[in-house]
């Protein structure tokens, strides 16, 4: 038996999963984030705390004696979140997120430093990362930056409680900015640009690999005679990908979830900064990935669903299941910013091509579009730096809409697949890493592909038109530019 927990921005997921690898229980607990200024996203790592007790506490309630024989354990987590603690490694400040964007002017700063950082750790300074945004308290907050020994991930302090270790593993570590990313170790000179050297790191392992042991009063708070191991984890998207199995070269998903991510595994580490591809260590050794991440994805359907004063669900009942030309107005999906593939925090989102016969219909085919076109953008910087993808699963909550589905398999013009369980996720591939950190098997023997529900293939007459929309498309951001805030 295996435990498998994802720290994410909007909840806490445990998942129980037996040898046979099927899940027989999970709880979730919701978190809130707080907005204490504009563009700033917050989180107390001490309600993560209590939430991931209180799933686990709940996974106990409901299946005690399976709960108990849990032989390993293991986090997948918000990626990129900075935890400061303290010499006695207590909290020092809320947990500054993934989608906080106070730090442009310290990305800004740290390229200008150092122009060997993107090609040293795979990426672009992006206010995302957890690097900026220690710069950022360095000079906003210099006394709690004085204050600051240990800086972990979100998902390393839950472990940290977990455990009394402060243990980080590649797939998140290489979001930090402070990672030679091709070498799979800190790089000093990275640390050095925000004031900080490996003292301020935790360890290193791969994600598949024993981190630590749980802590006995916890092993024995939820019945385990023997402390089970806990691994190293992975960041959300490499535990997506670990639970579908897209370990090999190539093997591509497209996450449709708040933020929108195209991944794709890489056998070596292949960035292309320029573009805002994110070149990232996977969870297993000797593998890599590279990411386009789009920031507003099913969030910027969300905000279209309250804008039109309709659920979801009901907007997308109106369009059928597939699109039969595309809509005549764009959406640009910039609602905060954007990183791949114009790593530009400050780019704002627009409709464009309206006039007096423009429906609500229409405007939820162009939110879904626009999300696509990004994706598209995110495709073609991945293409650059050398990927081949021929196909990709789908996942997130935006993959149960259908239609949206075909959209975005005409307008990437790839056959994508729907998965029987689209949203089992990160804690589902936490609970693989676990699973080759206890028993030791080959990752290759426990991620096997999920059962693929339907392949939609694109259509080679609406793909042609969908590029040409696209074309257009791009030709918007530069246009629109100035009327960023
Ligand atoms: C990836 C990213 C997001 C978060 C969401 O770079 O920022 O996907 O990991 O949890």
């Amino acid at each position: 038996m295996f435990l498998g927990l994802d720290l994410g921005t909007s909840a806490i997921k445990a998942v129980l999963v037996d040898d046979e690898q099927r899940v027989i229980a999970s709880a979730e607990t919701p978190l809130d984030i707080s907005r204490p200024a504009p563009g700033f996203s917050e989180q107390d790592p001490e309600a993560w705390w209590q939430a991931t007790l209180a799933s686990i506490d709940r996974l106990k309630a409901e299946k005690p004696a399976e709960l108990a024989a849990v032989r390993g354990l293991a986090l997948s987590g918000q990626m990129h979140g900075a935890v400061l603690l303290g010499a006695g490694g207590e909290v020092l400040r809320p947990a500054i997120l993934w989608n906080d964007g106070r730090s442009i002017a310290e990305c800004r700063e740290m390229e200008a430093a150092w122009p060997d950082l993107p090609r040293v750790t795979g990426n672009r300074a992006m206010p995302g990362f957890t690097a900026p945004k220690l710069l950022w308290v360095a000079k906003h907050e210099p006394e709690v930056f004085a204050r600051t020994k240990k800086v972990l991930l979100p998902k390393a302090y839950i472990g940290y409680r977990l455990t009394g270790e402060m243990v980080e593993e590649m797939s998140d570590g290489a979001g930090t900015l402070w990672l030679d990313t091709g070498a799979r170790d800190w790089s000093d000179e990275a640390l050095a640009l925000t004031r900080m050297d490996r003292s301020y790191m935790p360890r290193l392992v791969e994600g598949n690999a024993p981190a630590a042991a749980l802590k006995p009063e916890l092993a024995a708070r939820w019945g385990m005679t023997a402390a089970p191991i806990v691994a190293g984890g992975a960041g959300d998207n490499a535990a997506g990908a670990i639970g579908l199995g897209a370990i090999r070269d190539g093997d591509a998903f497209v996450s449709l979830g708040t933020s929108g991510v195209l991944w794709a595994t890489t056998a070596r580490f292949a960035p292309n900064p320029a573009h805002g591809v994110h070149a990232f260590c996977h969870a297993i050794p000797a593998t890599w990935h590279q990411m386009g991440v789009i920031l507003s994805a099913a969030s910027a359907f969300g905000w279209w669903s309250k804008v039109a004063g309709e659920a979801p669900g009901v907007l997308e009942s109106r369009l059928g299941p597939a699109p039969s030309a595309p809509a005549p107005v764009f959406f640009l999906p910039y609602l905060s910013g954007e990183r791949t593939p114009h790593n530009d925090p400050e780019a704002r989102g627009a409709f464009v091509g309206l006039d007096h016969d423009t429906s609500r219909e229409t405007l939820t085919q162009a939110v879904m579009e626009g999300v696509a076109f990004a994706f598209r953008d995110c495709l073609e910087a991945l293409r650059e730096a050398g990927t081949t993808i021929t196909s990709a699963d789908i996942i997130g909550g935006g993959s149960r809409s259908r239609f949206w589905t075909s959209v975005t398999a005409n307008v990437l013009d790839l056959p994508i697949h729907r998965v029987a369980d689209g949203e089992r996720g990160g804690a589902f591939g936490a609970a693989r890493l676990a699973r080759m950190a206890v028993t030791g098997e080959a990752p290759e023997a426990v991620c096997t592909p999920p059962q693929r529900v339907e392949t939609v293939e694109p259509d080679a007459a609406l793909a042609a038109r969908y590029a040409e929309r696209h074309a257009r498309y791009r030709a918007l951001y530069p246009a629109l530019k100035s009327y960023n805030i």
